[in-house]
């Protein structure tokens, strides 16, 4: 039987699958239609940021007056799809299901009832963009009601995207002004970042002429795994298994990581298939949400504490450095979020980029088909 040569390189790493125009991703600069991270992060807000997305320019003060309108009209969910949420607590509380799988069904649902959900213009794709942009914040702040068992909260059209989803997330208490800012710009650093394994999916799936909410299905289910964006959730897991190592006297943070070493485990929220140097949106997440912990004191602050030591230890010995992920899970959990709605929240700003991407692959379609190397049995008779 051929086996395949070791050297040659698998997963599509190096290999330019297509062209865009969205984003930009290399280890000197990360672009979102020519716009750098750092100043999107410090200067715009996520609907400016979901805006030059979408609709492929930064919005002028009317055209986001508008867009901000649109996204608050649209953030009621169908009665058929709170009755799902509400039906979906038992599969939650038993853990045959996870929220990141509700919401991957929440999304399908949404496009039974969308009565655009199977036109491909661009007109259609737009305006079901938006509408699922302002819905799946509202589909995580429903489930996580139903997980709580408290009352549904009605989303608040007077909030911004970022504030009324940490609001409907917390049962209906406001956040503070720097708890919805560090949420916005969370949002902002995951919007988009061209051709990873989820926006490859959608645009795999677009380019079969399939529809939007199909895309946004397949793409939620690629994310869901812990070497893409249930990253955050898998590193503050791994954080709090470091902090009972500690906490029990079993040993050091540098012990924990001896051990993770010796056993070959990969540390989760670090490396990256396109940064080997770092991640643009790592280090302004962590320092965000390290100012916000020391506010509240040093049983926050002590995740950052494990963090940055784990990061000093990772750079030094492995020359392998955190990513988004790594910052985001401390972040959200010491604002108090449960853990499995980090990767639901990165759907809640990533429909944006899937989104402008299914847009851009439907534009100028060709069918997205590659081929392998057979490495089977050698033909043989069935008889
Ligand atoms: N912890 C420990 N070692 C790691 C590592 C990590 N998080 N990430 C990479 N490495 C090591 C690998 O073990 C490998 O070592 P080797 O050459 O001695 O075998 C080397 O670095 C290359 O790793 P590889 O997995 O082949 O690189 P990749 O480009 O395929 O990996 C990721 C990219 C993201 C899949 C990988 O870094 C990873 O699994 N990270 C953890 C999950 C994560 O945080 N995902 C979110 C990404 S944004």
């Amino acid at each position: 039987m051929a086996t395949a040569a070791a050297s040659k390189p698998t997963g599509l790493e190096g290999i330019v699958a297509g062209q865009t125009s969205i984003c930009s991703v290399e280890q000197g600069q990360l672009l979102y239609r020519g716009y750098d991270i750092h100043d999107l992060a410090s200067r715009a807000t996520f609907e400016e940021v979901a805006f030059l997305l979408l609709e492929g320019d930064r919005p002028s003060a009317d055209q986001l007056a508008r867009f901000k309108a649109e996204l608050s009209r649209e953030r009621s969910i169908p009665d058929e799809l709170v009755a799902y949420l509400k039906a979906a607590g038992p599969m939650l509380k038993a853990r045959t299901a996870v929220p990141m799988d509700v919401l991957r069904t929440s999304v399908s649902l949404l496009g039974n009832l969308d009565p655009q959900a199977q036109s491909n213009t661009h007109e259609a794709n737009l305006a079901k963009a938006k509408r699922l942009t302002a819905k799946i914040a509202t589909v995580i702040g429903h489930m996580q009601n139903v997980i709580d068992g408290n009352d549904i909260v009605p989303p608040d059209p007077s909030m911004s995207h970022a504030e009324n989803l940490l609001c409907m997330i917390r049962g209906g208490e406001r956040p503070s002004a720097e708890e919805a800012r560090i949420i916005d710009v969370s949002l902002t650093l995951y919007a988009e970042h061209d051709y990873n394994a989820s926006t490859f999916t959608s645009r795999v799936v677009a380019g079969t002429m399939s529809d939007l909410h199909g895309a946004t299905t397949g793409a939620i289910a690629a994310l869901k795994g812990p070497l893409h964006g249930g990253a955050n959730e898998a590193a503050m897991e791994m954080l709090k298994s470091v902090d009972r190592f500690v906490s029990s006297g079993e040993g050091t943070v540098s012990d924990w990581m001896s051990d993770a070493f010796a056993s070959g485990r990969k540390l989760m929220g670090f490396g990256h298939r396109v940064y080997k140097n770092g991640d643009h949106r790592a280090s302004i997440l962590r320092d965000l949400g390290r100012a916000y912990a020391e506010k509240k004191g040093t049983d926050a602050a002590k995740w950052f504490d494990y963090g940055d030591e784990m990061i000093r230890i990772m750079r030094d010995e492995k020359t392998i450095h955190p990513n988004v992920d790594f910052p985001c899970g401390m972040t959200y959990f010491v604002m108090g979020i449960p853990v499995p709605q980090y990767t639901p929240i990165f759907v809640a700003a990533r429909v944006t980029g899937w989104a402008a991407h299914v847009m851009e692959q439907h534009a100028n379609n060709r069918l997205i088909r590659p081929v392998s190397e057979y490495v089977g049995p050698a033909r043989r008779a069935w008889s």
